[in-house]
């Protein structure tokens, strides 16, 4: 790992054995498992001995994926579901919990970013596709899958982004929104369940190179994070009982924001139109 990335990096789960140790024989449910960040857990789950359970929309790659991990010998099942889809995700919760009655972890990893001027957003609806996927999509099938894991007890990671913490960003609105909404809401829950042996707990990743950040052309100049690198991140809650994982310089960046948001929101501003002038060459 470069220095960058070391300076960057949340802390991780880079240990096989303790993964091994945490969940070998037991149903961990991980969304958006058909790319990047989501895929790369499950391999990594599957690989430490873990059920592992697939959900996205994409099912031939999850067949795929399911394929390779039961290949190297780990047990894996697919679920195909459209987050977005309220019907849909009643059926998949129902159908994980008749399947998988132990169920003992969710991985909620499963999202979508988009990076656009809001006017030109509301036309195209950013805000309602993004809170589907990232908001209200994830948190109906957490409270689907709720029963059962009240039931005996589990861990729910919500694998979010530092930029749910920190203050608005120009064009980010809808994607900050929904991260930081859901973030919100699960923590709210997590607060209920707490006394009922459900572990909640948030990863908030840097920048990773994955098919969503690859569009963007000026983040192809910054430091991120692998898949696999963000992976060993997401998986951490299940090994040790976080609350929170996220690279060492959030917390300052979070100090920032309530003491000078003004100054930070400016900074923010000049970046973007910097970043325009840029690309426009
Ligand atoms: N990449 C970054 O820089 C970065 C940084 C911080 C946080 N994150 C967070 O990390 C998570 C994973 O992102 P990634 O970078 O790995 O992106 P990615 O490669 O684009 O993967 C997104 C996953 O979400 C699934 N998905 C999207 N829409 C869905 C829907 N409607 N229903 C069910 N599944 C859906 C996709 O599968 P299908 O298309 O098959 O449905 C895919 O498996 C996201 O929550 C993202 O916000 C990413």
């Amino acid at each position: 790992m470069s220095l960058s990335r070391l300076l960057l990096s949340p802390p991780a789960c880079r240990d096989p054995e303790a993964l091994r140790a945490a969940v070998a024989g037991r149903p961990v449910l991980v969304t958006g498992a058909s790319s990047g960040i989501g895929e790369a857990a499950a391999r990594q789950l599957g690989a430490a001995g873990a059920e592992v359970l697939l959900l996205a929309r994409r099912a031939e790659r999850l067949e795929e994926v399911a394929a390779d991990i039961c290949a190297r010998g780990g047990r894996a099942h697919v679920y195909p579901a459209d987050l977005a889809d309220p019907e849909a995700v009643r059926a998949v919760a129902a159908r994980i919990g008749a399947e998988h009655p132990d169920l003992w972890a969710v991985v909620s990893n499963a999202g979508k970013s988009v990076r656009r001027p809001a006017l030109e957003g509301a036309a195209r609806d950013d805000l309602g596709r993004l809170l589907a996927v990232n908001f209200s999509g994830p948190a109906a099938l957490l409270l689907g899958l709720l029963p059962g894991l009240v039931r005996r007890g589990g861990v729910i990671v919500n694998v979010s982004s530092v930029s749910a913490r920190h203050v608005g960003a120009p064009r980010w609105g809808a994607y900050q929104g929904s991260k930081a909404g859901f973030d919100l809401w699960l923590h709210a829950l997590g607060t209920e369940v707490r006394g009922q042996g459900v572990r909640v707990a948030s990863v908030y990743l840097p920048l990773v190179q994955t098919p969503m950040s690859a569009p963007t052309r000026a983040y192809r100049f910054l430091p991120a994070l692998s898949a696999d690198e963000a992976a060993h991140a997401a998986l951490l809650p299940l090994v040790r009982p976080v609350l929170r994982v996220a690279p060492w310089w959030l917390r300052p960046v979070e100090v920032a924001g309530l003491l000078a948001p003004g100054l930070l929101a400016s900074g923010l501003a000049r970046l973007e139109e910097a970043e325009r002038r840029w690309s426009r060459r």
